[in-house]
């Protein structure tokens, strides 16, 4: 038993401190990088118990005194064992995940092979989760290191409000496909009720992954997965203010700050602050320095650049060869511009307290950002806030691929990689008029505190309390709890007759790239046979598919069938026959016009039915599929509006078809005037569907597959699952026919 149970979880790979091993005893530090900084921030106005690893392991007896220090701050440690560590953290976090998502993909090392222990670790963790939080408790998980958590958590405790944040990019489509186990990692993060991002470009990616990679619908609120509304937004992450605000405000902080800025009162400076990573461009920065020093030699002496690089990842080959790189870089350039008295690039490694950091933040002459990708970037935010407190502002240079450039337009955006461009950059920044420079920044301060951490920590919450509860609505409202199937089961026990009517494609069998590909399995075969050998019991299969495959897939079953949205029907051992004949006087001109459409997307194709032309788009390019649909969809509504047709928008598909035909009619045709102590159940999953529902009788029961629509008295979340629920029934009723016999 872990402890005192808690109502608000925040899971990060890493804890706000990392805990060193020394010889005999331990060494606690604060953790780096802008997760840390900003949770911090957040900690101190919203209570939260925070789970994350400590940065090392430990000796057993070790683990259980961290464990009971960590305690007293409401943090919770996970310990992985050195293995993990590896596998996990250095090599699928580090080496693969981390270039992957930052676009680095020749920085891959590694195959996936590493992905258990990624399973292994989040497992880890939902673990430790799942002894902790509260009934109907709110997890908010964090960063890449932890994708899987959400689903694992959602998997066992559908009670829980999970949210999941995004602290780096995620990247197009086109690079994030290449990831071997890209299903698996979508799948995870969609176990949450709400996805947030940085800026609206991470979140569109994200969003078409899903819709490329796992053929997900969406709209404008989120993505549709298992019946259920994920929520996704942009919720850009700010910096810690109160922090920052508590040292400015000490009185004697500006006799300090006066005393370093006179330090350097013969220069002007130009500060870097980036923990090491590739992803910083902090070699760009040097080379843009170099030539700037190279073209403005009368400037060589008067201008300083100040290089602060945080340790990190440090046990990583890759980050020590980018150290030393970057190290000889610094030496080289020292040894071609120093003089006596001067040296131009001074280079601080190691972790500043915040005072010190402040102190150049406002001592800066320009701050320049330069990553060549970055999630959001609060160093920038940080320079910011603190340039807009002094009477001489410095001016900021903001590489255009940090996610902060989304929310900073005021600042000066640079492209790292275009070496003369940045140092000519630096160099106008250098002249910039001190208006220039404090108009501009007075304007991102205004920004910067909109963003302010326990804010960000807020809103983000606010909006996954709202879409968790519509998400616990519907599953209060509509699941198909333990009881209301027993309900259900003992209904079509005691009935005298039972009729189960039963919709194919997205119901009975998954939906699958091609509607030819999507054949009944042995399963779905057996089932219905099953089914149908129950006594007084009808099945049928109310599809829009045409007569002939329903004919060729299901003909031999002792089944009725209903076609082309009840077009056609037929029962058992009867032939297929017409429910009336319709006016098709339109169809060749609608066939020109989805034969033209067809030309024009590659990948969509046309299905030609006796009641109804069918345009599909599903193989086409997602976003121009569904352009071109948009565009069909409205100028057939106006070029049809006066004929006997009706315009339905399926699933990645648009149904032009005869006036009057539904599948409702065949239920009317179907069902009894006198139901009343009959079972009726009705499993559907489009709109089509809806059309039966509503012929239903009161009593009868409707489920719909995926997310809810219109009336219906349950939902299921998946083909799998109204499948296991037909076998159930097929049990309770076979055991109640044994049990007549016996
Ligand atoms: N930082 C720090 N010590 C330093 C320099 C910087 O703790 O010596 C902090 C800085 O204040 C900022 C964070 O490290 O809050 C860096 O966050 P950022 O979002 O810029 O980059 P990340 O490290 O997350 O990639
Ligand atoms: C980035 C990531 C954080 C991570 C930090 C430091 O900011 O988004 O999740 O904690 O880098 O990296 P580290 O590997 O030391 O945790």
């Amino acid at each position: 038993m872990q402890g005192q149970k808690s109502s608000l979880i925040v899971v990060s790979n890493r804890l706000p401190i990392s805990i060193f091993n020394k010889d005999d005893h331990w060494e606690i530090k604060s953790s780096t990088g802008g997760l840390a900084s900003a949770l911090t921030g957040v900690r101190e106005q919203i209570d939260f118990t925070w789970i994350g690893w400590p940065g090392a392991s430990f000796l057993k007896d070790q683990e259980e005194s961290i464990r009971k220090e960590l305690k007293k701050k409401n943090l919770v440690p996970i310990f992985i064992n050195q293995e993990q560590e590896e596998h996990f953290y250095h090599t699928f976090c580090n080496s693969i995940l981390w270039p992957l998502f930052h676009y680095f993909t020749d920085h891959i090392t590694h195959t996936c092979s590493s992905w258990k222990f990624y399973e292994q670790v989040n497992k880890l963790f939902a673990n430790e989760i799942l002894e902790l939080a509260e009934k109907n408790a709110t997890i908010w998980v964090h960063d890449f290191h932890l994708m899987l958590l959400p689903g694992l958590l959602r998997e066992k405790r559908p009670d829980l409000k999970i949210g999941f944040f995004l602290h780096i990019p995620f990247p197009s489509s086109e690079i994030y496909r290449m990831f071997p186990k890209r299903e698996a990692l979508l799948k995870g993060v969609l176990g949450a009720d709400y996805i947030g991002f940085h800026t609206s470009d991470y979140a569109r990616h994200f969003r078409l992954a899903c819709l490329r990679v796992l053929g997900c619908d969406s709209n404008s609120e989120g993505v549709t997965y298992h019946g259920k509304k994920v929520g996704i937004g942009v919720n850009p992450i700010g910096m810690n203010i109160k922090s920052f605000d508590e040292v400015l405000s000490n009185p004697s902080y500006s006799g300090y700050i006066q005393e370093i800025q006179s330090r350097y009162k013969d220069h002007q400076v130009i500060l870097g602050v980036e923990r090491l990573d590739y992803t910083k461009g902090i070699s760009l920065k040097l080379q843009a320095f170099e030539h700037f020093l190279e073209k403005n030699p009368k400037l060589v002496g008067k201008v300083v650049l100040l290089q602060i690089i945080v340790p990190s990842r440090h046990d990583s080959i890759e980050y020590q060869r980018y150290r030393s790189d970057i190290e000889k870089a610094i030496s080289r350039l020292n040894g071609k511009y120093s003089k006596p008295g001067f040296i131009p690039v001074q280079y601080i490694y190691r972790n500043l307290p915040l005072e010190e950091l402040i102190a150049l933040y406002c001592l800066a002459d320009v701050c320049v950002i330069a990553s060549i990708r970055d999630g959001m970037n609060l160093v920038a935010q940080e320079f910011v806030y603190c340039a807009s407190k002094m009477p001489v502002a410095g001016a900021l240079l903001l590489s255009e691929f940090a996610g902060v450039s989304h929310h900073l337009p005021h600042a000066a955006l640079i492209n790292p990689l275009d070496i003369e461009g940045l140092s000519e950059d630096l160099k106008k920044a250098l002249e910039m008029p001190e208006m220039e420079r404090k108009n501009k920044i007075d304007k991102m301060a205004h920004s910067v505190v909109a963003l302010d951490s326990p804010l960000w920590a807020k809103q983000f919450l606010e909006k996954l309390e709202l879409v968790a509860k519509k998400n616990n609505f519907r599953h209060h409202n509509f699941s198909l709890s333990v009881g209301n199937k027993e309900k259900l089961l003992c209904k079509a026990q005691e009935s005298s007759k039972r009729i189960i009517i039963l919709d194919y494609d997205g119901t009975l069998r998954e939906i699958t790239s091609l509607p030819t590909k999507a054949t009944p399995t042995d399963e779905i075969l057996q089932l219905l046979r099953n089914l149908s050998s129950l006594k007084n019991t009808e099945v049928h299969i109310v599809s829009g598919r045409d007569a002939k495959t329903l004919q060729a897939w299901l003909g031999d079953l002792p089944i009725s069938l209903s076609a082309e949205h009840g077009f056609k029907h037929k029962s058992t051992d009867a032939d297929w026959q017409k429910l009336r004949e319709f006016d098709m006087s339109w169809a060749p001109y609608v066939n020109e016009v989805l034969e033209k459409m067809t030309e024009e997307v590659p990948g969509s194709f046309l299905e030609t039915k006796e009641c109804s032309l069918c345009w599909h788009y599903r193989l086409a390019d997602l976003d121009y599929g569904e352009w071109r649909a948009k565009e069909l969809y409205t100028s057939l509504i106006h070029d049809l509006a006066n004929l006997p047709v009706e315009i339905i928008t399926g699933k990645k598909v648009i149904e032009i078809r005869a006036q009057g035909v539904s599948k409702g009619q065949y239920i009317q045709h179907i069902l009894d005037k006198n139901t009343q102590d009959h079972f009726i159940m009705c499993m559907g999953d489009d709109r089509t569907d809806l059309e039966m529902y509503s012929k239903l009788p009161k009593d009868a029961i409707s489920i719909h597959i995926g997310e809810c629509m219109g009336k219906t008295t349950f939902q299921l979340e998946s083909p799998a699952k109204a499948r296991e629920l037909l076998k159930e029934i097929y049990s309770a009723l076979s055991v109640e026919a044994e049990a007549s016999l016996d």
